[in-house]
Protein backbone atom coordinates (compact mmCIF):
# COMPACT_ATOMS: atom_id res chain seq x y z
CA UNK A 1 0.00 0.00 0.00
CA UNK A 2 1.16 3.36 -0.76
CA UNK A 3 2.07 6.24 2.03
CA UNK A 4 -1.36 8.52 1.34
CA UNK A 5 1.59 11.68 2.41
CA UNK A 6 4.12 10.63 0.09
CA UNK A 7 4.69 8.34 -2.76
CA UNK A 8 6.83 6.18 -0.67
CA UNK A 9 5.64 2.99 0.17
CA UNK A 10 3.68 2.11 3.54
CA UNK A 11 3.50 -1.68 4.98
CA UNK A 12 -0.01 -3.03 6.30
CA UNK A 13 0.75 -4.50 9.36
CA UNK A 14 -2.45 -4.81 11.29
CA UNK A 15 -5.70 -6.61 9.73
CA UNK A 16 -9.14 -5.76 11.65
CA UNK A 17 -11.16 -7.75 9.32
CA UNK A 18 -14.62 -5.89 8.09
CA UNK A 19 -15.65 -2.66 9.84
CA UNK A 20 -18.98 -0.94 9.70
CA UNK A 21 -18.99 3.49 10.17
CA UNK A 22 -17.87 4.07 13.51
CA UNK A 23 -20.78 6.32 14.05
CA UNK A 24 -22.81 4.87 12.23
CA UNK A 25 -25.57 3.87 14.84
CA UNK A 26 -28.79 2.54 13.14
CA UNK A 27 -32.74 1.79 13.15
CA UNK A 28 -33.58 -1.85 12.99
CA UNK A 29 -34.73 -1.24 9.26
CA UNK A 30 -30.99 -0.26 8.25
CA UNK A 31 -29.71 -3.54 8.86
CA UNK A 32 -30.01 -5.35 5.97
CA UNK A 33 -27.92 -2.16 3.79
CA UNK A 34 -25.27 -1.64 6.46
CA UNK A 35 -22.08 -0.50 4.86
CA UNK A 36 -19.11 -2.72 5.38
CA UNK A 37 -15.36 -1.89 4.66
CA UNK A 38 -11.93 -3.50 5.11
CA UNK A 39 -9.90 -2.08 8.40
CA UNK A 40 -6.00 -2.48 7.32
CA UNK A 41 -3.64 -0.25 9.19
CA UNK A 42 0.04 0.43 7.51
CA UNK A 43 2.95 2.53 8.94
CA UNK A 44 5.17 4.31 6.44
CA UNK A 45 9.21 4.42 7.43
CA UNK A 46 10.19 7.39 6.18
CA UNK A 47 7.58 9.70 7.69
CA UNK A 48 7.03 7.35 11.05
CA UNK A 49 3.65 7.69 9.71
CA UNK A 50 0.42 5.62 11.13
CA UNK A 51 -2.28 4.95 8.80
CA UNK A 52 -5.16 3.42 7.48
CA UNK A 53 -5.22 1.66 4.21
CA UNK A 54 -8.84 2.57 3.21
CA UNK A 55 -11.36 5.08 4.70
CA UNK A 56 -15.27 5.49 3.96
CA UNK A 57 -15.83 8.54 1.69
CA UNK A 58 -16.49 11.70 4.45
CA UNK A 59 -19.35 12.16 3.59
CA UNK A 60 -20.48 8.82 4.57
CA UNK A 61 -19.19 9.57 8.09
CA UNK A 62 -19.46 13.33 8.59
CA UNK A 63 -23.12 13.70 7.44
CA UNK A 64 -26.33 15.68 8.68
CA UNK A 65 -26.76 12.53 11.67
CA UNK A 66 -23.02 12.44 12.84
CA UNK A 67 -23.78 12.45 16.44
CA UNK A 68 -20.52 13.41 18.09
CA UNK A 69 -21.71 16.68 20.27
CA UNK A 70 -18.21 18.07 22.14
CA UNK A 71 -20.72 19.71 24.73
CA UNK A 72 -22.35 16.38 26.08
CA UNK A 73 -19.16 15.91 27.89
CA UNK A 74 -18.54 18.54 31.26
CA UNK A 75 -14.64 17.58 31.19
CA UNK A 76 -14.44 18.44 27.61
CA UNK A 77 -16.50 21.38 27.62
CA UNK A 78 -13.86 22.41 30.48
CA UNK A 79 -10.81 21.23 28.44
CA UNK A 80 -11.76 23.50 26.21
CA UNK A 81 -12.01 26.96 28.36
CA UNK A 82 -8.39 25.88 29.48
CA UNK A 83 -7.42 25.18 25.89
CA UNK A 84 -8.85 28.58 25.15
CA UNK A 85 -7.05 30.53 27.47
CA UNK A 86 -4.01 29.14 26.92
CA UNK A 87 -4.48 30.64 23.26
CA UNK A 88 -5.19 34.18 24.69
CA UNK A 89 -2.15 33.79 26.92
CA UNK A 90 0.21 33.12 23.81
CA UNK A 91 -1.75 36.05 22.23
CA UNK A 92 -1.67 38.92 25.14
CA UNK A 93 0.33 40.61 23.08
CA UNK A 94 -1.95 40.73 20.14
CA UNK A 95 -5.65 40.35 21.67
CA UNK A 96 -7.28 41.46 18.30
CA UNK A 97 -5.97 38.07 16.54
CA UNK A 98 -7.79 36.15 14.33
CA UNK A 99 -8.57 33.02 14.82
CA UNK A 100 -10.22 30.22 12.53
CA UNK A 101 -11.28 26.39 13.56
CA UNK A 102 -11.60 23.18 11.43
CA UNK A 103 -14.00 20.76 12.79
CA UNK A 104 -15.95 23.71 14.97
CA UNK A 105 -18.32 20.81 15.64
CA UNK A 106 -21.09 22.51 18.47
CA UNK A 107 -18.89 25.72 18.81
CA UNK A 108 -17.79 24.26 22.72
CA UNK A 109 -14.18 26.15 21.91
CA UNK A 110 -15.14 29.16 19.85
CA UNK A 111 -17.33 30.33 22.02
CA UNK A 112 -15.06 31.56 24.05
CA UNK A 113 -13.52 33.50 21.55
CA UNK A 114 -16.54 36.19 20.52
CA UNK A 115 -15.00 39.10 20.70
CA UNK A 116 -12.65 38.23 18.29
CA UNK A 117 -12.98 37.77 14.27
CA UNK A 118 -13.62 34.22 14.34
CA UNK A 119 -14.64 31.49 11.86
CA UNK A 120 -15.91 27.54 12.11
CA UNK A 121 -15.88 25.37 9.90
CA UNK A 122 -18.04 22.27 10.33
CA UNK A 123 -19.54 19.64 7.78
CA UNK A 124 -22.13 17.92 10.14
CA UNK A 125 -25.23 19.81 10.13
CA UNK A 126 -26.10 18.25 12.89
CA UNK A 127 -23.18 19.73 15.33
CA UNK A 128 -23.15 23.06 13.06
CA UNK A 129 -26.97 23.54 14.27
CA UNK A 130 -25.86 23.38 17.93
CA UNK A 131 -22.83 26.00 16.59
CA UNK A 132 -25.35 28.50 15.66
CA UNK A 133 -27.50 28.40 18.62
CA UNK A 134 -24.37 29.51 20.38
CA UNK A 135 -23.93 32.04 18.39
CA UNK A 136 -20.53 30.70 17.12
CA UNK A 137 -19.93 32.18 13.50
CA UNK A 138 -20.01 28.49 11.81
CA UNK A 139 -20.31 27.65 8.00
CA UNK A 140 -21.69 24.42 7.74
CA UNK A 141 -19.36 23.32 4.93
CA UNK A 142 -16.09 20.91 4.96
CA UNK A 143 -12.39 23.20 5.07
CA UNK A 144 -11.37 22.88 1.57
CA UNK A 145 -10.26 25.66 -1.35
CA UNK A 146 -13.73 26.61 -1.87
CA UNK A 147 -14.91 27.12 1.47
CA UNK A 148 -11.55 29.48 2.00
CA UNK A 149 -11.61 31.04 -1.08
CA UNK A 150 -13.68 34.08 -0.01
CA UNK A 151 -10.92 34.36 2.55
CA UNK A 152 -7.95 34.02 0.04
CA UNK A 153 -10.02 37.20 -1.99
CA UNK A 154 -10.94 39.71 0.80
CA UNK A 155 -6.77 38.93 1.40
CA UNK A 156 -8.04 37.72 5.17
CA UNK A 157 -5.09 35.97 6.81
CA UNK A 158 -5.48 34.15 10.27
CA UNK A 159 -2.85 34.69 13.25
CA UNK A 160 -4.20 31.02 14.60
CA UNK A 161 -5.70 28.07 13.01
CA UNK A 162 -6.92 25.53 15.56
CA UNK A 163 -8.09 21.81 14.86
CA UNK A 164 -9.73 19.30 17.91
CA UNK A 165 -9.76 15.18 16.73
CA UNK A 166 -10.13 16.57 13.31
CA UNK A 167 -6.71 16.99 11.31
CA UNK A 168 -6.67 12.77 11.51
CA UNK A 169 -10.07 12.43 10.01
CA UNK A 170 -8.60 13.96 6.67
CA UNK A 171 -7.54 12.50 4.00
CA UNK A 172 -5.95 14.08 2.07
CA UNK A 173 -2.93 15.89 4.52
CA UNK A 174 -1.08 17.48 1.71
CA UNK A 175 -4.49 19.48 0.20
CA UNK A 176 -4.84 20.19 3.79
CA UNK A 177 -1.65 21.70 4.83
CA UNK A 178 -1.46 23.36 1.78
CA UNK A 179 -4.69 25.59 2.15
CA UNK A 180 -3.89 26.42 5.73
CA UNK A 181 -0.89 27.77 4.12
CA UNK A 182 -2.73 30.27 1.85
CA UNK A 183 -4.68 31.34 5.07
CA UNK A 184 -1.98 31.59 8.03
CA UNK A 185 -0.14 34.46 7.99
CA UNK A 186 3.74 34.28 8.24
CA UNK A 187 4.80 33.40 12.03
CA UNK A 188 1.10 32.61 12.34
CA UNK A 189 0.25 29.32 14.51
CA UNK A 190 -1.48 25.73 13.53
CA UNK A 191 -2.29 24.25 16.57
CA UNK A 192 -4.20 21.09 16.94
CA UNK A 193 -4.75 18.18 19.48
CA UNK A 194 -5.16 14.28 18.32
CA UNK A 195 -5.05 11.16 20.43
CA UNK A 196 -1.25 10.52 20.53
CA UNK A 197 0.07 7.14 18.70
CA UNK A 198 2.42 6.34 22.09
CA UNK A 199 -0.23 6.86 24.64
CA UNK A 200 -2.46 4.37 22.23
CA UNK A 201 0.92 1.89 22.42
CA UNK A 202 1.03 2.06 26.31
CA UNK A 203 -2.78 1.83 26.95
CA UNK A 204 -3.17 -0.98 23.98
CA UNK A 205 -6.35 1.20 23.09
CA UNK A 206 -6.80 0.00 19.96
CA UNK A 207 -10.43 0.87 19.94
CA UNK A 208 -8.56 4.29 18.55
CA UNK A 209 -8.45 3.10 15.30
CA UNK A 210 -11.38 3.37 13.37
CA UNK A 211 -12.66 4.67 9.69
CA UNK A 212 -12.80 8.56 10.85
CA UNK A 213 -8.96 8.34 12.70
CA UNK A 214 -7.25 7.87 9.18
CA UNK A 215 -3.75 8.69 10.51
CA UNK A 216 -2.35 8.18 14.40
CA UNK A 217 0.43 10.94 14.99
CA UNK A 218 3.22 10.85 16.91
CA UNK A 219 5.48 14.13 17.23
CA UNK A 220 8.18 12.67 14.96
CA UNK A 221 5.75 12.14 12.16
CA UNK A 222 3.91 15.86 12.65
CA UNK A 223 7.77 17.02 12.42
CA UNK A 224 8.46 15.18 9.40
CA UNK A 225 5.59 16.17 7.33
CA UNK A 226 5.11 19.90 8.38
CA UNK A 227 9.14 20.66 7.28
CA UNK A 228 8.16 19.48 3.87
CA UNK A 229 6.14 22.55 3.79
CA UNK A 230 8.61 24.98 5.31
CA UNK A 231 6.56 24.84 8.95
CA UNK A 232 7.79 24.04 12.01
CA UNK A 233 6.77 21.91 14.98
CA UNK A 234 7.79 23.85 18.06
CA UNK A 235 6.05 22.22 20.72
CA UNK A 236 3.90 19.49 22.00
CA UNK A 237 2.01 19.28 25.00
CA UNK A 238 0.21 16.04 26.31
CA UNK A 239 -3.51 16.00 26.88
CA UNK A 240 -5.48 13.92 28.83
CA UNK A 241 -8.81 14.28 26.78
CA UNK A 242 -9.63 10.50 24.44
CA UNK A 243 -7.67 8.43 26.44
CA UNK A 244 -4.30 10.74 25.65
CA UNK A 245 -3.85 13.06 22.82
CA UNK A 246 -0.93 15.54 22.32
CA UNK A 247 -1.20 19.31 21.45
CA UNK A 248 0.75 19.90 17.89
CA UNK A 249 1.37 23.47 17.73
CA UNK A 250 2.89 24.38 14.76
CA UNK A 251 4.84 27.51 13.78
CA UNK A 252 4.99 29.01 10.02
CA UNK A 253 8.11 29.68 9.96
CA UNK A 254 10.60 27.17 9.21
CA UNK A 255 13.71 28.87 11.46
CA UNK A 256 11.60 28.94 14.47
CA UNK A 257 13.22 27.64 18.01
CA UNK A 258 11.98 24.42 19.35
CA UNK A 259 10.76 24.01 23.31
CA UNK A 260 13.01 21.59 25.49
CA UNK A 261 9.73 19.70 26.07
CA UNK A 262 9.28 18.59 22.87
CA UNK A 263 12.80 17.34 22.42
CA UNK A 264 12.60 15.32 25.84
CA UNK A 265 9.10 13.94 23.38
CA UNK A 266 11.17 13.29 20.23
CA UNK A 267 13.71 11.47 22.26
CA UNK A 268 11.35 9.30 23.77
CA UNK A 269 9.37 8.21 20.73
CA UNK A 270 12.52 7.29 19.39
CA UNK A 271 13.24 5.14 22.92
CA UNK A 272 10.00 3.25 22.90
CA UNK A 273 9.96 2.83 19.23
CA UNK A 274 7.25 4.78 18.58
CA UNK A 275 8.62 6.36 15.51
CA UNK A 276 9.78 3.12 13.67
CA UNK A 277 8.20 -0.02 12.44
CA UNK A 278 9.53 -1.89 16.02
CA UNK A 279 6.77 -0.04 17.79
CA UNK A 280 4.06 -1.58 15.32
CA UNK A 281 4.53 -4.69 15.81
CA UNK A 282 4.67 -5.00 20.01
CA UNK A 283 1.52 -3.34 19.42
CA UNK A 284 -0.05 -5.79 17.23
CA UNK A 285 1.06 -8.58 19.69
CA UNK A 286 -0.84 -6.93 22.38
CA UNK A 287 -3.83 -6.28 20.22
CA UNK A 288 -4.12 -9.99 19.27
CA UNK A 289 -3.48 -10.27 23.12
CA UNK A 290 -6.44 -8.21 24.66
CA UNK A 291 -8.68 -9.94 22.08
CA UNK A 292 -8.04 -13.30 23.72
CA UNK A 293 -8.67 -11.51 27.07
CA UNK A 294 -11.93 -9.74 26.67
CA UNK A 295 -13.52 -12.75 24.83
CA UNK A 296 -12.38 -15.11 27.50
CA UNK A 297 -13.82 -12.58 30.43
CA UNK A 298 -17.58 -12.21 28.20
CA UNK A 299 -17.27 -15.79 27.89
CA UNK A 300 -17.03 -16.48 31.19
CA UNK A 301 -19.33 -14.53 32.60
CA UNK A 302 -22.08 -15.38 30.18
CA UNK A 303 -21.20 -19.34 30.71
CA UNK A 304 -22.26 -18.33 34.50
CA UNK A 305 -26.01 -16.96 32.96
CA UNK A 306 -24.73 -13.49 33.98
CA UNK A 307 -25.80 -10.78 31.79
CA UNK A 308 -23.89 -7.68 31.01
CA UNK A 309 -24.95 -3.91 29.78
CA UNK A 310 -22.51 -1.42 28.03
CA UNK A 311 -22.19 2.45 29.02
CA UNK A 312 -21.22 5.15 26.40
CA UNK A 313 -21.63 3.88 22.89
CA UNK A 314 -18.79 5.26 21.75
CA UNK A 315 -17.06 5.13 18.27
CA UNK A 316 -14.40 3.23 19.49
CA UNK A 317 -16.53 0.66 20.66
CA UNK A 318 -17.54 -0.02 16.81
CA UNK A 319 -13.74 -1.26 16.39
CA UNK A 320 -13.71 -3.34 19.47
CA UNK A 321 -17.03 -5.25 19.80
CA UNK A 322 -16.36 -6.36 15.72
CA UNK A 323 -13.14 -6.92 16.20
CA UNK A 324 -13.86 -9.47 19.00
CA UNK A 325 -17.11 -10.40 17.76
CA UNK A 326 -18.98 -9.43 20.47
CA UNK A 327 -22.74 -8.65 19.43
CA UNK A 328 -26.17 -8.48 20.41
CA UNK A 329 -26.14 -12.07 21.75
CA UNK A 330 -23.48 -11.25 24.57
CA UNK A 331 -24.05 -7.58 25.50
CA UNK A 332 -27.77 -6.80 26.05
CA UNK A 333 -27.75 -3.23 25.81
CA UNK A 334 -25.56 0.13 25.73
CA UNK A 335 -26.87 2.75 28.03
CA UNK A 336 -26.16 6.44 26.66
CA UNK A 337 -26.94 9.97 26.93
CA UNK A 338 -26.68 10.95 23.10
CA UNK A 339 -30.68 11.57 21.83
CA UNK A 340 -29.77 10.57 18.64
CA UNK A 341 -28.12 7.30 19.56
CA UNK A 342 -31.10 5.92 21.84
CA UNK A 343 -33.35 4.01 20.02
CA UNK A 344 -31.23 3.06 17.23
CA UNK A 345 -28.53 0.00 17.48
CA UNK A 346 -24.55 -0.12 17.58
CA UNK A 347 -23.05 -0.88 14.22
CA UNK A 348 -22.56 -3.94 13.35
CA UNK A 349 -23.19 -5.92 15.79
CA UNK A 350 -26.74 -4.36 16.43
CA UNK A 351 -26.85 -4.14 20.09
CA UNK A 352 -30.11 -1.67 21.45
CA UNK A 353 -28.90 1.53 22.88
CA UNK A 354 -30.92 3.08 25.51
CA UNK A 355 -31.36 6.15 27.54
CA UNK A 356 -28.35 6.29 30.48
CA UNK A 357 -31.61 7.40 32.34
CA UNK A 358 -32.74 3.83 32.69
CA UNK A 359 -29.29 2.74 33.33
CA UNK A 360 -30.12 2.82 37.71
CA UNK A 361 -33.22 0.75 36.96
CA UNK A 362 -32.04 -2.04 35.41
CA UNK A 363 -29.49 -2.57 37.66
CA UNK A 364 -26.83 -4.61 35.68
CA UNK A 365 -23.82 -6.04 37.70
CA UNK A 366 -21.14 -6.47 34.65
CA UNK A 367 -20.85 -3.64 33.11
CA UNK A 368 -18.67 -2.64 30.06
CA UNK A 369 -17.21 0.76 30.30
CA UNK A 370 -16.91 1.73 26.55
CA UNK A 371 -16.50 5.25 27.48
CA UNK A 372 -13.56 4.50 29.40
CA UNK A 373 -12.05 7.92 28.64
CA UNK A 374 -15.08 9.62 30.14
CA UNK A 375 -13.91 7.24 33.55
CA UNK A 376 -13.56 9.56 36.05
CA UNK A 377 -16.74 11.81 35.01
CA UNK A 378 -18.59 8.40 34.93
CA UNK A 379 -17.77 7.05 38.18
CA UNK A 380 -18.61 10.43 39.78
CA UNK A 381 -21.97 10.57 38.39
CA UNK A 382 -22.46 6.78 39.31
CA UNK A 383 -20.57 6.36 42.66
CA UNK A 384 -23.88 5.48 44.74
CA UNK A 385 -24.31 2.51 42.71
CA UNK A 386 -22.51 -0.66 44.55
CA UNK A 387 -21.12 -3.95 43.92
CA UNK A 388 -20.99 -3.46 40.18
CA UNK A 389 -18.37 -5.07 37.94
CA UNK A 390 -16.92 -2.20 35.77
CA UNK A 391 -14.68 -3.71 32.66
CA UNK A 392 -13.02 -2.60 29.73
CA UNK A 393 -10.82 -3.96 27.00
CA UNK A 394 -8.09 -2.25 28.72
CA UNK A 395 -7.83 -4.39 32.44
P1 LIG B 1 -16.47 9.64 23.01
O1 LIG B 1 -15.63 8.66 23.72
O2 LIG B 1 -16.32 9.55 21.54
O3 LIG B 1 -16.30 11.01 23.61
O4 LIG B 1 -18.02 9.23 23.24
C1 LIG B 1 -18.58 9.23 24.48
C2 LIG B 1 -19.96 8.59 24.42
O5 LIG B 1 -20.34 8.25 25.74
C3 LIG B 1 -21.06 9.48 23.89
O6 LIG B 1 -21.96 8.72 23.09
C4 LIG B 1 -21.77 10.01 25.12
C5 LIG B 1 -21.57 8.88 26.08
N1 LIG B 1 -21.51 9.29 27.47
C6 LIG B 1 -22.50 8.84 28.36
O7 LIG B 1 -23.39 8.10 27.95
N2 LIG B 1 -22.42 9.23 29.66
C7 LIG B 1 -21.44 10.07 30.12
O8 LIG B 1 -21.42 10.40 31.31
C8 LIG B 1 -20.41 10.51 29.20
C9 LIG B 1 -19.30 11.38 29.68
C10 LIG B 1 -20.49 10.08 27.91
Amino acid sequence: MKCRIDKSKCKIFLRFGKMPIANGFLKKNQFKKEYFFELNVGFNKKLSLFQLEKNPSPKKMFNENYPFYTASSKFMVSHFEKFSLWVKKYFSNNKKFKILEIGSNDGTFLKNFKKNYHVGIEPSKSVHKDAIKNNVNSENKFFNYKTIKKYIKKKIKFDIIVGSNVICHIPDQNALINNILKILRNNGLFVFEEPYLGSMYEKVSYDQIYDEHIYMFSATSIKKIYEKYGMKLIDAIPQKTHGGSMRYIVKNNINSKISKRLKKILFNEKLKNIDNFKGCIKFKKEVEKSKKRLREKILSIKSKKQKICGYGATSKSTTILNYCNINFKHIDCIFDTTPFKIGRYSPGTHIPILNHKLFKKKNYKNVFLFAWNHKQEIMKKEKKLKNINWFSHLN
